[in-house]
Formats: C-alpha cells, sequence, structure tokens
C-alpha cells in the first residue's frame, strides 16, 4: 500500500475522524444515538468520511467519540478487519472542540502527518485524492468550497491564490469560501492545539489552529471546484438532502457512492477476493449485494 505518496514516499498513513459533539441539532434524532451513526439513504453518516480517507489511501485510522456512544463505533467497524484498515478508538469527554481531537491523538498520530475529518462531513470528489497525490509539502492545508450561507462554517478570504484571512462563523461577510471538515496536518499540529484557549463557545477551535498556521504563512488552501460535492449532514435539511444525493446518484450510475470498501479496493488496500469473501458473511439484497455487484463489474 502506497498510501499518499510523493516519489513513492509514505507521506499521509494516520487519519483521524471525529465523531463526537452533541449533535443537539439533530434532536430528538440524536437523544439515544449519535449524529454519524444516522443513516444517510443506505449507509451510516460515518461510513462517507471513513471511505474519504480510505480513497486518499489512509488506512491507520483513529475514531474519537463520546463515552456512551464508543461502543456502538466499535460494533459497526470492528478493528477495521472488513475494510483491510486498522481502526483503534478514543474517547473525547466532553464536546470540547475539533482541536481537542489533535491532542486526544497525539500518541496515535505519533509524530507524522495526519488528516482530520469531521464524522458528519460528506465528499464526492475525484479531485481530493488527485489533488493530495501531488504533495503535501508540510504545514497545514484545507479545503475549500464555494457556499451560499458562509456563516454557517469557517471562512477563508482567498487573494492571488494565498489565504488572507480565516474567520470562525463571520458575523459579517469576509468571503463565501467555506472551510469544509478535511484538514490535513504536519507533525507539529498537536503541540499547537495545546497553546490554544478555549473559544466563547468553550471550544478549541480548528480554525484558530489554521490561523496559527496562516500565520507563519504554512497554510495552504485547496479550491475543492465545481464537479466536488460537500455536505455537512448536521441539521434536519442537510442530512435529507445528503440521503436524497447519494440516493439519486446511486440510482442514476448504478453504483455505490461513499462505500469504504470499495474505496479500500480502489486503493490497493485490499484485493477484490478479500473483499468477495467478506461479502459472503453478510445478508443477500443489502448493500453488500451491490457491492459484489459493482466489485464484479471491475
Ligand atoms: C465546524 C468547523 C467549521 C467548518 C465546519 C465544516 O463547524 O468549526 O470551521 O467549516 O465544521 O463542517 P461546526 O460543525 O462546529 O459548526
Amino acid at each position: 500500500m502506497e498510501g499518499i505518496t510523493s516519489k513513492n514516499c509514505r507521506v499521509i498513513m494516520k487519519g483521524i475522524i471525529l465523531a463526537g459533539g452533541s449533535g443537539s441539532r439533530l434532536n430528538p434524532l440524536t437523544s439515544v444515538i449519535s449524529k454519524q451513526l444516522l443513516p444517510v439513504y443506505d449507509k451510516p453518516l460515518v461510513y462517507y468520511p471513513l471511505s474519504t480517507l480510505i480513497s486518499i489511501g489512509i488506512d491507520d485510522i483513529l475514531l474519537i467519540s463520546n463515552p456512551n456512544q464508543i461502543d456502538l463505533f466499535k460494533k459497526l467497524l470492528g478493528d477495521g478487519e472488513n475494510f483491510g484498515i486498522n481502526i483503534t478508538y478514543a474517547v473525547q469527554k466532553e464536546p470540547k472542540g475539533i482541536a481537542e481531537s489533535l491532542i486526544i491523538g497525539e500518541d496515535f498520530i505519533g509524530g507524522e502527518n495526519c488528516a482530520l475529518i469531521l464524522g458528519d462531513n460528506i465528499f464526492i470528489s475525484e479531485h481530493l485524492s488527485k489533488s493530495l497525490s501531488i504533495e503535501f509539502l508540510g504545514g497545514a492545508q484545507i479545503f475549500t468550497k464555494t457556499v451560499e450561507d458562509p456563516q454557517r462554517y469557517g471562512v477563508v478570504n482567498i487573494k492571488d491564490g494565498k489565504p488572507k484571512e480565516i474567520i470562525e462563523k463571520p458575523d459579517s461577510f469576509i468571503s463565501n469560501q467555506a472551510v469544509t471538515g478535511l484538514y490535513i496536518y504536519d507533525k507539529y499540529a498537536s503541540s499547537l492545539c495545546k497553546s490554544l484557549k478555549p473559544s466563547k463557545r468553550n471550544e478549541l477551535e480548528i480554525t484558530e489552529l489554521n490561523q496559527l498556521y496562516l500565520n507563519n504563512d504554512d497554510l495552504k488552501c485547496l479550491p475543492l471546484g465545481n464537479s466536488s460535492i460537500w455536505m455537512d449532514a448536521g441539521t434536519f435539511d442537510s442530512l435529507q438532502d445528503s440521503s436524497n444525493c447519494i440516493s439519486s446518484l446511486q440510482k442514476r450510475y448504478g453504483r455505490l457512492v461513499g462505500s469504504p470498501e470499495y474505496e479500500a479496493y480502489k486503493s490497493n488496500i485490499v484485493s477484490k477476493d478479500y473483499l468477495l469473501k467478506i461479502i459472503k458473511n453478510h445478508p443477500k439484497n443489502s448493500y453488500y449485494t451491490s457491492l459484489e455487484k459493482m466489485l464484479k463489474q471491475d
């Protein structure tokens, strides 16, 4: 397995999925189950960010969730064997912010580069693996997308291709370039996070970490472009829209979107035979039947 490579050297092999938070905007859907375990059409939401990390060649993943939900993720994803990857788990005791995940994951990251993805972010993009396979030269790399409602997100102001300003949920308009929930960091990220102070909402803000990299002229922004789809499934409407979008794409093209198993196959992490054996242990006429069909077509 080569991972995200530059001249065949291992660049990013570690990934963190943050599947924490209280999911308060989705109550009562989230009163007994984590947002990231809710269905998005035919798969749990967490399958989509998992697929994204695998699609960029990452095969060692730490999943972070709340103390009362972590066992459900373990039951769903196990040690990653079904996807041919390694999955380990850690707990975020309280929703203290996205940047805290890099402190919780410090030992796991082990001084390497790391990709962090939010458990409610769905990316459908060929562009991601292509842009990352060019080169990750260190610092931090974020991915932006033009949106209609920038006040909902971290927003970055880009001039002449370079980020000038980054603000979390700005009150007044600075740009329509939202910062999506996929971040690539060099080995300094965990120690930089330890220098952050909690924000007004009592969280360690990922935007503050990105600001530190920006101050050092070490923050790179890659626009995802019009052919890429990005959805943050954290509200009733966006969750419903995500399901509709996945359902339409799958029906239109007859192929699964956001399948971690298929992405593992495409990234050469597992062989077709390995997956076909796993599929045999699952019920017929389910997601696994579509996966089998897709593998046999390839
Ligand atoms: C978080 C980040 C924000 C980012 C967004 C992407 O927002 O703080 O910068 O743009 O995820 O989904 P939150 O989910 O905390 O509202």
